[in-house]
């Protein structure tokens, strides 16, 4: 028996400790946002934050993670201290029309904002740079302008 806290609730899982994590998210705790890409650590679908880190899910042992805070797509937007850049991030993907299948796009949304939370002061090139995510669909010239509206925004909403 494991504990782990998923998106601010603790879970008692039977499952061995080298199952990866989004084997767990999507089968267990029936938390199908974080995607299945790759399955290889490349295509960052999968990805999900561990204790504000962005982290692929798919190569993450659940038994690795011990105390450490699990937090999905479905719960970004309510977690204290990102829920603003969480809301800036998914207001401007709509705005960019960034989505075209969107079987990526949980996972470049997490990481976008997992960026822009280190430092709400880095520049749009710098946040780019910190996102490896493939997207079949070819969107990343939308990404590019939807990840600068997120930054006009939260500096124009800036106390
Ligand atoms: S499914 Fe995890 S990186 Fe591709
Ligand atoms: S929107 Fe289709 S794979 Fe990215």
């Amino acid at each position: 028996m494991m504990a782990l806290t998923v998106n601010g609730t603790q879970h008692r899982l039977e499952v061995a400790p080298e199952t990866p994590l989004l084997w767990v998210l999507r089968d267990q705790l029936g938390l199908g946002g974080s995607k299945f890409g790759c399955g290889a650590g490349l295509c960052g679908a999968c990805s999900v934050h561990v204790d504000g880190a962005v982290v692929r899910s798919c190569q993450m042992a659940v038994g690795d993670i011990g105390e450490r805070a699990v937090v999905t797509i479905e719960a970004v937007q309510e977690q204290p201290g990102i829920a603003d850049i969480a809301a800036a991030v998914v207001a401007a993907w709509v705005q960019a029309g960034v989505p075209q299948c969107g079987y990526c796009q949980p996972g470049f949304v997490m990481a976008t904002i997992g960026s822009i939370a280190t430092d709400r002061s880095q520049s749009r090139e710098a946040v780019l740079g910190q996102l490896s995510n493939i997207c079949r669909c070819g969107s990343y010239d939308a990404v590019r302008e939807a990840v600068g509206i997120t930054l006009d925004r939260l500096r124009h909403d800036a106390p």
